[in-house]
């Protein structure tokens, strides 16, 4: 339970690149000075009330009322489906895929939960699907509609659905019994729809937006629901807080991160590709992909200036990947951070059984385990990418359990404020993503974007003359 995730980075000096690629010891002094400030500034910002969700694995009341609630439910509840998108999904689906069986929702004698979904999406066949499935089960089934400001087209419309099936089929009671908002305390049409209608309701904290919101609320009661232990989820956290608060750079993993992240970027690497070396890490990179997109994608910076910042981030699977990306990675364009994850000790192993008679060839491969040819692929793509001068760095997990993907969360969430400290930009607004948001309301006829609607449609009706 002590163990510590580490930040591997041998693999980005001049040392190991040369100087051309490489970051020397020279550069890293610099990016030490620059940083280091800026570690001091985020303490004080956060005693200061200003990055409350730095906070948040410490807030032992939600858990006490998150538990609560749960015990409440789980006797009845068979089925647990989280409607939710973007920050109020991605990290939910992070949690499940990294401390939940692969085979969760299929093996009902292990399982220590309901079945868990998460729809983060609104095709309506594959939502459609779903409905048909659950129709005769819904007494049994809890809905957890989560929206920061409650008016997401997207996750309104899927309630909209679910409230209108609860009505018909279980009545008013249905809706309190079968239906967990997780909203602002105070404001929003979810918020206002709870109150009118009696439905349950958690709070997401003043200040932390969605997708710095995985320890909040909207994280941890589909955790719990689902057998998550979140108190050792919160002290892998709280444990990861105290190192990334270290004003020493070179002690700091999250401040050598986001500096290696921001050189890189200013010396034309604009691609961050995190590819883990474990399945049950997968959907982190996922996480991770919005948090850097939508945090340091930022037209303008803090004086103002039109600046158009931001590494893309890419998630790729190791060694799924190997065999569909690797090939780009080394002769393409030398122009990628790749980030490994990589696991020491495997939740469990599987021995690979003898070669047949006829296929001697593989006999090298027979009485290994999986987990030692895995770790093997990992190395062999960082040596191959290193033949090349790509840079990687690795982030060590020694298991992966609630308490390192406690500190993993929390390490790439400070990262992602420290980077931005870095690009002298704002982490925590997205005010690109509203304009989409605004302009789908105005297509679906929300009359308050009648004039939007009107300069979206010549720019958006099909021109036949462009047609192929
Ligand atoms: O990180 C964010 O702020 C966004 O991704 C939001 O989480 C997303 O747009 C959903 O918003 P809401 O929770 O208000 O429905």
């Amino acid at each position: 339970m002590s163990q510590k995730l580490r930040l591997y980075y041998k693999n980005v000096t001049a040392g190991r690149l040369g100087a051309e690629q490489g970051i020397t010891q020279e550069q890293f002094k610099a990016l030490a000075q620059q940083t280091e400030p800026l570690i001091g500034q985020f303490n004080n910002d956060r005693k200061e009330g200003k990055t409350p969700y730095r906070d948040l694995p410490y807030d032992r009341k939600t858990v006490q009322q998150i538990k609560l609630l749960s015990e409440q439910l789980k006797s009845r509840c068979n089925i647990f489906v989280i409607l939710g998108i973007g920050g109020s999904a991605l990290g939910n689906i992070a949690l499940h895929t990294a401390l939940n069986s692969y085979m969760y929702n299929l093996d009902d004698a292990r399982r220590a939960g309901p079945r868990f979904f998460v729809f983060d999406n609104i095709d309506p066949v594959q939502f459609g699907s779903f409905l048909d499935w659950v129709g005769d089960k819904l007494k049994g089934t809890v809905f957890n509609v989560i929206s920061k400001s409650g008016r997401t087209a997207e996750t309104a419309s899927q309630f909209m659905i679910i409230h209108q099936m609860l009505a018909k089929r279980l009545g008013p009671k249905g809706l309190q019994e079968n239906v967990i908002a997780t909203t602002d305390p105070q404001q929003g049409i979810l918020r206002r729809i709870a109150r009118q209608e009696n439905i349950r309701c958690l709070d997401i904290p003043d200040g932390v937006g969605g997708r710095f919101s995985v320890l909040s609320s909207v994280g941890l009661f589909g955790a719990v629901m689902c057998g998550i232990d979140i108190d050792t989820l919160l002290a892998g956290a709280r444990d990861m807080d105290s190192t990334v608060s270290d004003t020493d750079f070179f002690k700091n993993p999250a401040a050598i991160n986001a500096a290696i992240n921001y050189h890189y970027y200013n010396h034309g690497k604009r691609i961050s590709v995190m590819m883990p070396y474990s399945y049950a890490l997968k959907d982190l990179a996922d996480w991770y992909r919005q948090l850097w997109a939508e945090s340091l994608g930022k037209a303008n910076n803090l004086a103002g200036s039109e600046v158009h910042i931001g590494p893309t981030p890419v998630k790729a699977l190791g060694v799924t990947d190997q065999h569909s990306q690797l090939q780009l990675y080394r002769e393409g364009p030398n122009d990628k951070l790749f980030t490994f994850l990589q696991v020491s000790e495997f939740a469990r192993d599987l021995t690979i059984g003898p070669a047949p008679d006829c296929a001697g060839e593989l006999a090298f491969l027979a009485n290994n385990n999986l987990s030692s040819l895995l770790n093997s692929e990992k190395l062999a793509t960082e040596y191959a990418l290193l033949q090349d001068k790509r840079p990687t760095l690795t982030v060590l997990f020694d298991q992966v359990d609630a308490y390192s993907v406690g500190q993993f969360i929390y390490l790439f969430e400070v990262t992602t404020s420290l980077a931005a400290g870095l690009f002298r930009i704002n982490a925590y607004d997205q005010p690109a993503v509203e304009l989409g948001k605004q302009a789908a309301f105005a297509l679906m006829g929300n009359s308050e974007y009648n004039k939007l609607k009107e300069q979206i449609q010549p720019l958006t009706e099909l021109d036949e003359a462009f047609m192929v």
